[in-house]
């Protein structure tokens, strides 16, 4: 069984290209609603509790764990491997270095959570990748309300992101990260915003197919009844809604965490 996690809907994303990939895996979903958003928290509270809810899932049965969340990723991916050596986790990093790959004018954005900014994740990917490239960051932390509200079109999202991303498209960038999945939800908007000639970078395919990769080489992980489940620590209601616009199904249910 796989498992994935994220602070709230945002992985959903994730989530749905690996059952694209994996049509016979067993996967189950965890939105960590009763302590969302994470990305304003300090990070050892996010890794303290990435650590739980990781231990929940693998509890459950899972052998690989996709943490489906830059923010969690940057706080904890290096703790989890170390508390659960027998788990395959996948994480996620700022896509810093496609984006240093494909841009002609060396002006790249990066848009994530704060707490993703301040890990040593985030400095570490623009150290070794982007010399020579000028990187402009910007938090966002309105578009995760957005998007779990559901609101991922119309005159207040694109108010938002035009807010948000204006000063980076002003600076000239030709190439846009987005290192939060919660963001590729507004991506009409975001590519409205930003005009054609920036490309934007989401990193979430990439992160389900190595999912894929893992699942093909640890026992079990793929083989399954193509069953999903979903669960919320703390708001069914926001994860059925968010399943239902991107035509999920399988049970929902409300921990009592
Ligand atoms: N979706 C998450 C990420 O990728 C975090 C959003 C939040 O909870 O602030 O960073």
């Amino acid at each position: 069984m796989i498992g994935v996690f994220d602070s709230g809907v945002g992985g959903l994303g994730i989530l749905a290209e690996i059952r694209r990939l994996l049509p016979a895996a067993d996967l189950i979903y965890l939105a960590d609603h009763a302590v969302a958003p994470y990305g304003p928290r300090d990070l050892a509270e996010v890794r303290e509790r990435s650590e739980t809810v990781a231990g929940w899932l693998i509890e459950r049965g899972c052998s690989i764990v996709t943490i489906a969340c830059n923010t969690a990723s940057a706080a904890a991916l290096k703790s989890l491997r170390a508390r659960f050596p027998r788990t395959h986790f996948v994480g996620m990093e700022p896509a810093v270095k496609p984006a240093t790959e494909i841009t002609a004018a060396g002006r790249v954005g990066v848009v994530a959570t704060a707490a993703t900014f301040q890990g040593e994740l985030f400095a570490t990917v623009v150290d070794r990748f982007a010399s020579g490239v000028t990187v402009f960051t910007a938090a966002c932390p309105s578009w995760v309300t957005l998007v779990e509200a559901g609101i991922t079109s119309g005159p207040e999202a694109r108010a938002e992101v035009e807010a948000c991303i204006g000063p980076l498209r002003d600076e000239g960038i030709d190439v846009l990260v987005l290192a939060c999945t919660h963001y590729p939800r507004l991506m009409d908007v975001i590519s409205e915003v930003v005009g054609e000639a920036v490309a934007i970078v989401d990193p979430a395919p990439a992160v389900a197919r190595q999912t894929a990769r893992l699942a093909a080489s640890v026992a079990a992980a793929g083989a399954g009844r193509g069953r999903m489940e979903f669960c919320s620590t703390g708001d069914a209601g926001t994860l059925e809604s968010a399943l239902r616009s991107l035509g999920l199904h399988g049970p929902v249910s409300l921990l009592p965490w």
